[in-house]
């Protein structure tokens, strides 16, 4: 027993051999992160550490010859994704906003210490919705996306413009305006882009037309405090990927 503990403190302070390397993760919210600490030597890991880099954050750490794995403030939704003895790969799931940052593997075994970082991102798709005014603006809004959607129209306009939130999680919320007036388009389209979705919604002007709405004059001014909530939901992350409205 003492001399496994003397062997195992050897070890840990053998030169770290810098065998370091980059890993980029990017993630949906509430998707399975898998964070992977690669077998760079031919040799069997005896220790295998796991720590997020920021104070009082989760530890997992594996050591074969007990073989016992100790958490230290860790979630019960990080854990092992496979059996210790063929990789010792963190699983995060469900994953959320506060999972991400940067996250290290130590691997030690006879040869040294073996440094893997990993950089999780989350992303988050935004809820999208297309709506329409009274005077003749269509309002293309992409709710709390991280990173923001890119939102376009067709026909370009020159008519068109956008504002944008920033919420404390980290997601934004953009919200483009299209004014149509003179237009003698038969519809507009808002096209929502994201890393996680992309999406297309049409309002036919034509039904358009005839429809009117009551909308405060606040919603077309720039600079509003926060994005406006839209009464007239119409679209809301359905699954085709083109969704043609009447008004
Ligand atoms: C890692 O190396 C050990 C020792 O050679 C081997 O037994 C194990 O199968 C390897 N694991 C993977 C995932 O290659
Ligand atoms: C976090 O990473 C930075 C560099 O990426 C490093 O300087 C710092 O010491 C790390 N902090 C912890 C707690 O590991
Ligand atoms: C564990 O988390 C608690 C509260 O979040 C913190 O006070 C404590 O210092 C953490 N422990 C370690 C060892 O980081
Ligand atoms: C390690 O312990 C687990 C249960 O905690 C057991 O299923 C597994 O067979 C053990 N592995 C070895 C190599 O003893
Ligand atoms: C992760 O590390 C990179 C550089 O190594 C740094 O730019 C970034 O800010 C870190 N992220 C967090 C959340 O600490
Ligand atoms: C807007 O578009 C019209 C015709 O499409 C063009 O005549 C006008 O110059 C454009 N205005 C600006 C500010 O680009
Ligand atoms: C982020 O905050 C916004 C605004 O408070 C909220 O609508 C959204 O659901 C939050 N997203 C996540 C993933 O927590
Ligand atoms: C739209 O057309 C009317 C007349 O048809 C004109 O008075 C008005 O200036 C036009 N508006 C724009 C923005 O082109
Ligand atoms: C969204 O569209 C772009 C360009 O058409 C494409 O490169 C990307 O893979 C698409 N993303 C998704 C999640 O469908």
């Amino acid at each position: 027993m003492a001399q496994k503990w003397a062997v195992l403190a050897v070890l840990l302070f053998l030169p770290v051999n810098l065998a370091e390397a980059q890993n980029r993760v990017s993630v949906e919210a509430g998707h399975e992160a898998v964070l992977s600490c690669p077998n760079i030597s031919k040799v069997h890991f005896l220790l295998v550490t796991w720590k997020r880099n920021c104070s009082s954050c989760c530890v997992l750490s594996y050591r074969r010859d007990h073989n016992k794995t100790s958490r230290l403030n860790c979630s019960e939704r990080i854990t092992w994704k496979y059996s210790l003895d063929s990789d010792p790969a963190l699983r995060i799931f469900p994953v959320n906003l506060g999972d991400e940052g940067n996250y290290t593997c130590e691997a030690v075994n006879s040869e040294g210490n073996f440094l893997f970082f990993s950089s999780l991102t989350v992303i988050v798709p935004p809820t999208v919705t297309l709506a329409h005014d009274k005077s003749r603006v269509a309002v293309c809004q992409a709710s709390a996306g991280k990173p923001p959607a890119d939102i376009s129209w067709i026909p370009a306009s020159n008519h068109s413009s956008e504002e944008e939130f920033h919420h404390p999680n980290g997601t934004v919320t953009r919200v483009s305006y299209f004014g149509w007036t003179n237009s003698s388009f038969p519809s507009v389209t808002c096209l929502v882009t994201h890393p996680a979705m992309n999406q297309t919604l049409v309002v036919d002007l034509r039904c358009a037309e005839t429809k009117t709405y009551k909308f405060p004059p606040s919603r077309v001014r720039r600079g509003a405090v926060k994005p406006p909530d839209i009464p007239e939901k119409i679209y809301e992350n359905y699954s085709p990927r083109s969704v043609y409205v009447c008004l």
